[in-house]
């Protein structure tokens, strides 16, 4: 299996999904806002907070440079990670890239259950919605194959990721 890219707006389950996957696949998880706060010593909003959006821009960036070379991984992105031209041409150059998506109900209920997400707490649900569509494009920019998570559990998401994944192999081939 090839490595897998999970793209998405905040709140449509990237991680969740990226786990049960790695466990299916036997592959190993790369969670990118993980590790740039475990190596930042740091939270995600506090990065922001005090160093800006800009810097945890760049991290990301540093990130997948490194993980254009490895194998055998299935990597959760930050939400914001498809606005870079240079994220999105590595993400392709890393693997498979599946773009999760949700309508915004769903992603509003999700964000703004917790305090966790700078671009998304204390935002209304109109304002989601405009961020989501202002997003959209880049988010398809990135994707080989789209995957709708509504009214679908985790099982069948996975599940329809791998038989995409597979019937895009075979048709390359
Ligand atoms: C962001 C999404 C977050 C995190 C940061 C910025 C975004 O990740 O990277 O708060 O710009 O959409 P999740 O998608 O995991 O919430």
């Amino acid at each position: 299996m090839p490595n897998i890219v999970l793209v998405g707006f905040m709140g449509v389950g990237k991680s969740t999904i990226a786990a049960r996957l790695a466990k299916m696949l036997k592959m190993k998880v790369v969670e990118m806002d993980k590790l740039i706060e475990k190596r930042q010593e740091m939270s995600i909003s506090d990065i922001f907070e005090r160093n800006g959006e800009d810097y945890f821009r760049d991290l990301e960036t540093e990130l997948l440079r490194e993980l254009a070379g490895e194998t055998g991984i299935i990597v959760s992105t930050g939400g914001g990670v498809v606005l870079r031209r240079e994220n999105r041409d590595l993400m392709r150059q890393t693997g498979i890239v599946v773009l999760l998506h949700a309508n915004v109900h769903t992603i509003y209920r999700r964000v703004t259950m917790n305090d966790r997400r700078p671009l998304a707490s204390r935002q209304s649900k109109a304002q989601i919605g405009a961020l989501m569509k202002k997003r959209e494009l880049f988010y398809e920019l990135s994707a080989d194959l789209k995957v709708s998570i509504n009214r679908k559990t985790v099982p069948m998401i996975c599940q329809e990721i791998i038989r995409k994944i597979e019937e895009m192999e075979e048709k390359n081939v």
